[in-house]
């Protein structure tokens, strides 16, 4: 329940009653803005004891160390099997001393040993007492990811999730539409899969990728821009794991039963299992942008970013396609030229106007840095300080500290790309950074970031 996830959010511990002891005066002027929109002025305030049952900062990133981590591990062998096996398709050849039932045959030399592999044309007169499935490589990608989904953006949703100048809804609200969302495509993308529409290529995969994009687009005027970004991670990733779960591995299950009974398997099954295979091959790369996309405030903090996301899965899935048709033999000698001529004209297309904005015409007076200082003391450094008051402060990069005007120089062209080109700092803008605060921060460093005295 969103409402329970909510009373052990970040934000209940963040709140003015809990930093009082810390900050009086960060306190209040968080309060004043949104920090703890979904908890003050509500009947069911957190007791004490709740929020000291919250994880503390230190045991969240480590727990998100962890799942990251195996994240990582599980999604490299799934993806790594599902790689090599579709090079095995593509390059198995039918054997050079015919076998019954082998319609191919592929030798490969790997950490010096040889093997053979052999596909059968139909399914083999007798099954071997070991089998070997490969499922939990994708179940395991795919909890560990709900888990730091979780983790993350829905207990840290205030920060992480909602933005109050994209939208003002509270967290719970947007847990909601998060996981509506997640539990959505999938309803939908199954109906579209079992429709007479999946057998046609084409305008299946022109349907999804508007399906897609619009949604991309609808989840970034509701959240902040990573939160939105996760969740079409989240959402491709849950049809893919899915598509396993719900498609492939029973598909295959009724298969073997089949053919311990006797029986001729049912084609069909196959074929529907091979469909969402191939989905599943043309969704990897697009995820995989997406997974490390949180490295990449120009392409998620831009205005535009659910457009840079469709023309960025566009590119990873026709560098697939590519992949798909040498496979079959068909050289596509424009599809890698035209992908990374496609990256060139994104980046040139999405780079930050150089051009001062309209409301900084009066950009001929200097900023000087006690107005920036000012402005980086109440609205950064209360994560960003060698004695930071923010709970958040601990998943804080520790080089990014700003309480001398020496470090904020330093670290002028940082702050630019999180703060001024994209808005993606403050957090979850807690301390309520205005476009006019981030236009004086942009004219102070178009000025050469000067931190001289009396300037
Ligand atoms: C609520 C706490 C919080 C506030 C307020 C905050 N930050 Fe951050 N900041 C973080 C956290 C946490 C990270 C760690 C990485 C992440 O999640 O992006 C971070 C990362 C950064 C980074 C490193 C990102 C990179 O990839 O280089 C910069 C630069 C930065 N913040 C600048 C700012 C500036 C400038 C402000 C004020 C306008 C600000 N932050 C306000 C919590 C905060």
């Amino acid at each position: 329940m969103p409402v329970g996830v909510t009373t052990l959010s970040l934000d209940t511990i963040s709140c003015p009653v809990f930093m009082e002891v810390q900050n009086k005066a960060i306190a209040a002027a968080l309060h004043e803005h949104t920090l703890c929109r979904s908890v003050s002025g509500s009947a069911d305030q957190p007791t004490v004891t709740e929020r000291a049952s919250a994880l503390d900062p230190n045991t969240t990133a480590w727990l998100d160390l962890t799942l990251r981590w195996i994240h990582l591990i599980a999604g490299a062998a799934w993806i790594g099997t599902s790689f090599y096996f579709n090079w095995i398709n593509h390059h198995i050849r039918p054997p050079e001393i015919p076998r019954e039932g082998v319609s191919g045959e592929l030798w490969s030399v790997h950490g010096g040993a040889f093997y053979r592999v052999e596909k059968f044309g139909v399914a083999p007169k007798q099954l071997p007492k070991t089998l070997h499935w490969f499922k939990w490589e994708a179940y395991l990608t795919w909890i560990t990811g709900i888990a730091l989904l979780i983790l993350i953006y829905y207990v840290g949703a205030d920060l992480y999730l909602v933005d109050p100048s994209v939208s003002d809804i509270g967290s719970g609200t947007a847990i909601t539409i998060g996981v509506g969302a997640l539990v959505g495509a999938w309803i939908i993308y199954d109906l579209l899969c079992k429709s007479p529409l999946s057998a046609r290529p084409i305008p299946f995969a022109v349907v999804v990728f508007v399906l897609a994009t619009a949604v991309a687009f609808g989840l970034t005027r509701v959240f902040g821009s990573r939160g939105a970004y996760i969740h079409m991670g989240a959402m491709l990733g849950t049809l893919m794991a899915v598509n396993v779960f719900m498609v492939i591995i029973p598909g295959q299950r009724a298969m073997v039963d089949a053919m311990m009974k006797g029986l001729e398997p049912d084609a069909r099954e196959g074929r529907a299992g091979a469909l969402r295979s191939l989905h599943n091959n043309y969704m990897t790369l697009p995820v995989l942008f997406i997974m490390t996309s949180s490295h990449y405030p120009m392409a998620y903090g831009h205005a535009a970013n659910w457009a840079i996301l469709a023309a960025l899965a566009l590119i990873g899935a026709i560098t697939r396609h590519y992949f798909n048709l040498k496979g079959k033999g068909r050289e596509s000698p424009w599809i890698l030229p035209g992908a990374a001529v496609a990256m060139i004209a994104l980046a040139f297309v999405s780079r930050p106007s150089v051009a001062p904005s309209a409301s900084t015409a009066s950009s001929a007076e200097h900023v000087s840095i006690e107005v920036v200082q000012a402005i980086i003391q109440e609205k950064c450094a209360v994560c960003h300080s060698a004695n930071p008051s923010h709970p958040a402060a601990a998943a804080a990069p520790p080089d990014v500290i700003m309480d001398t005007r020496e470090q904020i120089g330093a670290l002028a062209e940082r702050i630019n790309a999180v703060a001024v080109l994209s808005a993606t700092m403050p957090l979850g803008n807690v301390t309520g950074l205005t476009q006019e605060e981030r236009d004086v921060l942009g004219r102070w460093i178009r000025d050469g970031a000067n931190i001289g005295a009396g300037r």
